[in-house]
């Protein structure tokens, strides 16, 4: 054997014995490098006859061609090897279950407002809404209310600085301004989407955020409420009690609820009522349909015809009811939240408690979820 044929068996073994790259890279260096073996052999090429050149040339070439080609297949057996152990070592194990995370929930009054307005919504009613803050004509003027009616005093509604006219806004003390809102659109000669597909009958459900100087165990200075409106030809209170008590029944899960009209006071129906149903308070909290007491749910009535008469209906045409719920009252009934201020306190703890997951299936009976 050659001195050549045994430096190449020597090399070609010790590359393929290389345990990683570093010791691979050292024996690259000590044979291929300025100084190393291979290097030296072809500097003393320079030095030979052209006979002896002619020779020697391709043989050390060669050892230096099957050197360079051993690294370079042993180097990329141990960069897979490498990558092949990695990928083993990082695999993702998809059974385990996911770290646990802070979920948000969804606050009872946008559950209960989903569920109202999916009942209205399978009864033909349409969402409209309204500004929250209001004109004194829209809350209060053109839903009948007397120059000098309490409810326009400082202690119950929450009066803006006077604007630049001279006009002082309000915050909207009630959704009724939006009774108004959409039947004056009736009027104005506009497309239908913009005047939210309502032309008679109207039939609109409207949800949203009231204010009122007030604060108790029942009352927030904000709170949430529900305005039903209808407007027809030959709409009587039967139609009114017929869709209250059909509500009820659905947005409580019950069969249908006995249900009482207490004559009441609002400028803007007459008649006017509010809407008792029947409830059992024995047990501490307040159960709905069941037990004899009455518990107050509803304020409602006719639509009153100078109401009409200030969106531009003629009374003798046309009629319509009316009511308005307290959305978060609702929800206390049904999900049994002591206190309202709770509900705008913004206690996570609470929200924990009393939220509801974003993700919850549709109930199969009511169809809400
Ligand atoms: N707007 C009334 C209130 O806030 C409720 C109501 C609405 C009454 C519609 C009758 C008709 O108390």
């Amino acid at each position: 054997m050659t001195d050549l044929t045994r430096m190449e068996a020597e090399l070609s073994a010790r590359v393929a014995a290389a345990a990683d790259l570093a010791a691979l890279e050292a024996i690259r260096v000590e044979a291929l490098g300025k100084t190393g073996s291979i290097s030296e052999l072809l500097k003393t090429l320079g030095k030979l006859t052209p006979e002896e050149r002619r020779e020697q040339g391709p043989k050390i070439n060669g050892l230096r061609d099957a050197v360079q080609a051993a690294i370079a297949a042993r180097k990329d057996a141990l960069e897979t090897a490498a990558l092949d152990a990695k990928l083993a070592a990082e695999r993702v194990d998809l059974s385990l279950p996911p770290p646990p995370e802070r979920r948000g929930r969804v606050h009872p009054t946008m559950q209960v407002l989903d569920e109202m307005i999916a009942v209205f919504a399978d009864m033909g009613f349409s969402l409209a809404e309204g500004p929250d803050i209001e004109d004194d004509f829209h809350n209060f003027t053109a839903l009948n209310f007397p120059p000098k009616h309490p409810a326009r005093e400082m202690h119950d509604t929450f009066w803006l600085p006077e604007d630049e006219r001279g006009e002082r806004k309000v915050l909207r003390t009630h959704t009724s301004p939006v009774q108004i809102r959409t039947m004056q659109r009736l009027n104005e000669k506009l497309p239908s989407w913009i005047a939210n597909g309502q032309e008679p009958p109207i039939r609109v459900i409207v949800p949203g955020r009231t204010y009122r100087s007030d604060s108790d165990a029942t009352h927030t200075p904000m709170f949430h409420q529900l305005e039903g409106l209808v407007i027809d030809r030959d709409i009587h209170m039967g139609h009114l009690k017929w869709t209250l008590d059909q509500f009820i029944a659905r947005y409580f899960e019950t069969p249908m609820v006995e249900s009482r009209f207490r004559p009441h006071h609002f400028p803007f129906t007459e008649p006017s009522a509010e809407m008792d149903v029947k409830c059992d308070r024995s047990g501490g909290d307040v159960k709905i349909g069941q037990g004899n007491d009455w518990m107050e749910i509803v304020g409602c009535g006719m639509v009153h015809p100078n109401v009409l008469r200030n969106c531009g209906l003629d009374p003798d045409q046309w009629q319509g009811f009316a009511f308005g719920f307290g959305v978060d009252r609702l929800g206390m009934l049904k999900y049994g939240m002591p206190d309202l201020r709770d509900m705008f306190a913004g206690d996570t703890r609470w929200l924990d408690h009393y939220g509801f997951s974003a993700f919850q299936a549709p109930n199969p009976a009511t169809g809400l979820s």
